[in-house]
């Protein structure tokens, strides 16, 4: 596996592989096995694996979020080595914005729902770093996982209007024995918190049985009550049609409905969801 550091360098590595399929998988380190699951989906897809590993600045809205965000590159490298990974690209700050990125996007409807509302400026961030993962490696595939479920839509409105030539292949949520979504936040929670935030899991999962008797509003609701004591505070849970991402009032409604939960454990903001349909 080669490590990586400049664009050029990344280039020229690409270009004496070509014209084999490149398969990019675009993460912020701290890796487990979710990030994992996506390096394997890659290596199983394409002839060459490229890994970005890279605390991406512009999305984070909150500065205490972007300077606790665990950093943990050796150990990122060996468990990307093991993965069968091929080339890990590890840029600085100054090499991925050696100007100040001013570009808005507008990825319509889909990015200014749940995220978009609670985490302002966070998708225009997220558009601007895989854009440029995407102008670096113009790779053929790029693997994003079903845990962050609107980032997904958010990255095929960006990839539309940017006329950018990628099939973007979304990948299954990969949990821990409990069922909490593995995270890279999780090392943050402590281990109370970590043992509480296995609620959350459990509470989408039986949320599914009482929507077979109820309204989407009195399953919102219910989520909402049973999740509504210490350490949780409840950013929003929300049902949405799983394509277009706006609220849905019935379950007729669509034919793709999934319930997306953005929640504090402590000081922790955490994100999963659930699919009804
Ligand atoms: P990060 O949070 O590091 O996640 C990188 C990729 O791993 C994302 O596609 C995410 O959905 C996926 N992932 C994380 N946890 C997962 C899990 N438990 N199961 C399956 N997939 C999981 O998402 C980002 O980084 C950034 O926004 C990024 C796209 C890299 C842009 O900076």
């Amino acid at each position: 596996m080669q490590v990586i550091n400049t664009i050029a360098a990344l280039q020229t590595a690409l270009q004496s592989a070509k014209p084999a399929v490149v398969g990019l998988v675009p993460t912020m380190g701290a890796l487990h096995e979710g990030h994992l699951s996506l390096i394997k989906k890659c290596t199983s897809m394409c002839d060459i694996c490229v890994a970005s590993v890279f605390v991406n600045p512009t999305q984070f809205n909150d500065k205490g979020d972007l300077e606790r965000y665990p950093r943990t590159p050796e150990a990122d490298c060996k468990l990307l080595e093991e993965a069968g990974c091929n080339i890990v690209f590890m840029p600085s700050v100054e090499e991925m914005y050696p100007e100040p990125d001013t570009r808005t996007f507008e990825l319509g409807p889909v990015s200014e729902v749940m995220e978009g509302k609670y985490r302002p400026g966070h998708f225009n961030g997220v558009a601007q770093i895989v854009s440029k993962l995407f102008y670096a490696v113009q790779p053929d595939k790029a693997f994003f996982g079903e845990k962050d479920f609107q980032q997904i839509a958010v990255i095929r409105s960006m990839v539309k209007l940017l006329n950018i030539n990628v099939e973007i292949i979304a990948c299954p949520i990969i949990r821990e024995k409990s069922g909490l979504a593995k995270s890279s936040r999780n090392t943050l929670l402590t281990d109370e918190q970590r043992k509480k935030a296995a609620k959350i899991s459990k509470v989408l999962s039986k949320s599914c049985t009482f929507a077979k008797s109820h309204s989407v509003k009195r399953t919102i609701d219910w989520v909402a009550a049973q999740l509504d004591e210490e350490p949780f505070k409840l950013d929003y849970y929300e049902i949405v049609d799983g394509i277009t991402l706006q609220p849905v009032s019935k379950w007729s409604q669509s034919d793709s409905i999934v319930g997306c939960i953005a929640i504090y454990c402590g000081q922790i903001r955490l994100i999963d969801n659930i699919r009804y349909k």
